[in-house]
C-alpha cells in the first residue's frame, strides 16, 4: 500500500516531465507567441509562497502582466522581491485578497480599478488553497468539522448553509473561495478569456480505494467540491454561453511546497516544472476547455 499519505505519486522525473510537456505542446500546435501579442493579464490567488510565488516569477519572466494577490502583501517578502525586480513589458502589482473572506473578495474589483493598470483580466488562476493542519493525515475516523469547513471555505465552495431558506436573489452570498472570486471577477472577464482552477488528483472519485490511500478527507472532499464548482461555472459562463469563458481544471503534480512536503514527504515535482507545464496548458486552452481536467503535463483525466 502507498505510504505517502495521499494518492500515489503520478510521475517521478522532472526531465521526463519536461519532455512530456514539450510533446504535448507540439501535439496541440503553436500558441500565440507572447512577444507578438500584447501582454496577457493574469490574476493569481495565493501568490505569497509555494506554487503561487512560482506563478508570479514565470508570468513576469515571459513578459505578461500580473495582478498577484495574497492575504497580506505587506509581509509577502519573496513576492515583493519578485515584483520589484520586474522590468516589463507587462505590469506587476500586488493586491490583498483573502479568498475565505467575502468582504475581501467583494473589494477586489474596485481595488483593481483603482490601480489604473487594467480594466480587464485575461486569465484568472485560482491557486490559493489549504489542507488540514495534520495533512496528509486526516482520516475519516478523526476528521473535524473545523478542518472540513476551513478547506471548503478556501478551496471551493460554501460556508455553513443558512438556517432559513433565503430568497433566490441572495442565494450565493455565503459562497466563498473560487466560486465567489469568479463571481466577483466576472465583469472583468470578457468573452474568450480563461478561468484556470488548480485542483488536485487527490480529488478524483476513482482514486479513493485503499490501494490509492485513504485519508486527507477535508482536503480531498473540498477539492472535489472545487471540481464541481468548475463544472457548474462552465455550464453557466463557459464556452457557448453569453459569457463564453474557457474553463480548465488542473492537477499541478505532487509539488515540493509547504503543502506538498507536509508530513516530511518528498514530492517529485519542483514548482518551476509544475508552473511551466500549467502555463503551457493555459496557452493551449481552447474549444476543449469546457471544464476539462488535465494535469500539469496536459494529460487528460
Ligand atoms: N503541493 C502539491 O503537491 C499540490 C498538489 C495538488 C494541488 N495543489 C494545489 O496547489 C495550490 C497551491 O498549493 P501549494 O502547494 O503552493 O501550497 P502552499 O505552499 O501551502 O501555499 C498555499 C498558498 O495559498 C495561500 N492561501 C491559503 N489560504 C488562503 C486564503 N484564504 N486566501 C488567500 N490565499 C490563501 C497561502 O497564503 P498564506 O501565505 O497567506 O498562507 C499560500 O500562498 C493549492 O490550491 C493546492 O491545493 C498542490
Amino acid at each position: 500500500m502507498w505510504q505517502g499519505g495521499g494518492v500515489r505519486p503520478l510521475r517521478a522525473s522532472a526531465t521526463a516531465s519536461r519532455a512530456r510537456i514539450a510533446r504535448v505542446a507540439e501535439a496541440l500546435g503553436p500558441a500565440t507567441p507572447a512577444a507578438m501579442a500584447s501582454p496577457t493579464v493574469f490574476l493569481v490567488t495565493g501568490c505569497s509562497r509555494g506554487i503561487g510565488i512560482e506563478w508570479a516569477k514565470q508570468i513576469l519572466a515571459r513578459g505578461d502582466s500580473l495582478i498577484a494577490t495574497c492575504r497580506n502583501p505587506d509581509s509577502a517578502a519573496e513576492l515583493n522581491a519578485v515584483l520589484a525586480a520586474h522590468s516589463g513589458p507587462g505590469f506587476a502589482i500586488s493586491l490583498p485578497l483573502d479568498v475565505a473572506s467575502e468582504a475581501s473578495i467583494r473589494a477586489l474589483p474596485e481595488a483593481i480599478a483603482a490601480t489604473g493598470k487594467t480594466s480587464g483580466v485575461d486569465v484568472l488562476v485560482h491557486n490559493a488553497g489549504v489542507s488540514a493542519p495534520t495533512h496528509p493525515v486526516d482520516p475519516a475516523e478523526t476528521v473535524s468539522k473545523a478542518a472540513m469547513m476551513d478547506c471548503f471555505e478556501t478551496n471551493a465552495v460554501f460556508s455553513p448553509p443558512p438556517l432559513q431558506p433565503r430568497p433566490a436573489l441572495i442565494v450565493g452570498v455565503e459562497q466563498v473561495g473560487p466560486m465567489l472570486v469568479t463571481q466577483a471577477c466576472l465583469k472583468l472577464l470578457s468573452p474568450g478569456k480563461k478561468i484556470f482552477f488548480v485542483s488536485t488528483a487527490m480529488a478524483s472519485m476513482e482514486r479513493t480505494d485503499q490501494a490509492s490511500g485513504g485519508g486527507s478527507v477535508s482536503y480531498r472532499a473540498s477539492k472535489s467540491g472545487l471540481n464541481m464548482v468548475g463544472r457548474l461555472i462552465a455550464a453557466e459562463w463557459g464556452l457557448g454561453t453569453e459569457a463564453d469563458l474557457a474553463v480548465t481544471l488542473c492537477h499541478p503534480g505532487w509539488v515540493d511546497t509547504d503543502m506538498g512536503a507536509a508530513g516530511n514527504r518528498s514530492p517529485p515535482v519542483q514548482p518551476p516544472d509544475s508552473v511551466s507545464g500549467m502555463l503551457t496548458v493555459i496557452d493551449q486552452m481552447g474549444p476543449q476547455s469546457t471544464a476539462n481536467f488535465v494535469d500539469w503535463e496536459g494529460v487528460s483525466y
